[in-house]
């Protein structure tokens, strides 16, 4: 683990930067809240030990008129708040807002000691993140802050996605990377209009066979945004940080809710956002180890002994690979104390 001395250094900007280890605390759900609205602030304290993280959501979805109250209402919960287990994020507005600059010195100086994770809307490119780490770097040092704040990009423009895997490497201060379908869909001209999920015209349908009538074979809805997040997760993988699904917008459809965190998870993400308190058991189960997989993984690494060759278990081959994929689930269920 990097101490935080390392994080104040300046950064050499193109210089290849080392891996940092990120402190190992889970975070399945990064639930949303607006801090402008009293009736949202209220709940906080109720949410604290229930959630592993609470955001403070400065930008979209907060009226334009309420982003200085938004701010300020941050600052007095966060004051107030004990957060015990639960981490601290904030959603700043993006780069190029009359807000953002506003966001980082006020958050940073007055409750700086508070905040975990900053995260940083429509991330385009890693001069983006050197902005945003200099900046923290200054701000932290006059706020007389020994904990380096940590940063988490939202990739939600095609010039940030095409520019993932150095976003990704752009600060050791990189914590993770969340999808935003619905600015990303936007920007590419993708013809959804939702907030994240799927779409019922995204499909593939069956070869027809004998005696098919035209237009009436099965079909079947495949997921718009595996490409995306597959490629998000390989450049987290490559920099030693998380990755995870974003908004599931469609709150009533928690089966649909369900499912789209579950391909996520199974290809690599921690978590996901959740915008709703419906959202949070879901957010939970899904990306929490399954008990029935994480005692099949300690038997594997039982039976694999010093984690060489290959053994026969049910029926089928393990080996020093199988094993790698177990250990991924032993460490997330020891995480989680599960
Ligand atoms: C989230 O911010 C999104 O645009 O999906
Ligand atoms: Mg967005």
């Amino acid at each position: 683990m990097r101490s935080a001395k390392d994080f104040f250094a300046p950064l050499a900007v193109g210089a290849p930067q080392p891996v940092r280890e990120v402190p190992a605390r889970p975070t399945r759900m990064i639930h949303f809240f607006d801090p402008s609205n009293p009736k949202m602030a209220a709940k906080v304290p109720d949410m604290i030990g229930t959630v592993d993280v609470l955001l403070g959501n400065l930008e979209d979805a907060v009226k334009a008129d309420n982003k200085l109250a938004a701010r300020q209402g941050l600052v007095d919960i966060a004051k107030a708040t004990d957060f015990g287990p639960t981490q601290l994020w904030t959603r700043i507005n993006a780069l190029d807002s009359p807000w953002v600059l506003d966001d980082l010195t006020t958050l940073v100086t007055e409750i700086g000691d508070k905040l975990d994770v900053i995260m940083v809307p429509k991330v385009q490119g890693a001069e983006d993140i050197h902005y945003i780490d200099r900046l923290l770097a200054q701000l932290e040092a006059k706020a007389g802050l020994t904990r380096p704040i940590l940063v988490h990009a939202i990739l939600e423009t095609a010039r940030g996605m095409v520019n993932v895997e150095e976003i990704c490497g752009a600060s050791p201060r990189m914590q993770g990377i969340s999808l935003g379908p619905a600015d990303l869909a936007a920007d590419r001209k993708m013809k959804t209009t939702r907030v994240g999920g799927g779409h019922p015209g995204y499909l593939v349908r069956q070869d027809p066979v004998d005696g098919d009538i035209q237009g009436q074979r099965s079909t079947y809805q495949q997921d718009l945004w595996h490409y995306t997040v597959a490629r998000m997760v390989d450049a987290c993988a490559m920099h030693g940080i998380y990755a995870y699904y974003g908004p599931f917008g469609d709150i009533k459809d928690v089966v649909a809710c369900e499912d789209q965190f579950r391909n996520a998870f199974l290809l690599g993400c921690v978590g996901t956002w959740t915008l709703h308190p419906a959202q949070i058991a879901i957010a939970r189960k899904v990306f929490s180890p399954d008990p029935a997989d994480v005692a099949h993984a300690y038997r594997v690494k039982a039976a694999m002994g010093d984690g060489t060759g290959a053994v026969m278990l049910d029926g089928k081959m393990e080996d020093d690979a199988s094993l790698k994929q177990c250990l991924v689930m032993v460490e997330l269920a020891q995480q989680l104390g599960a």
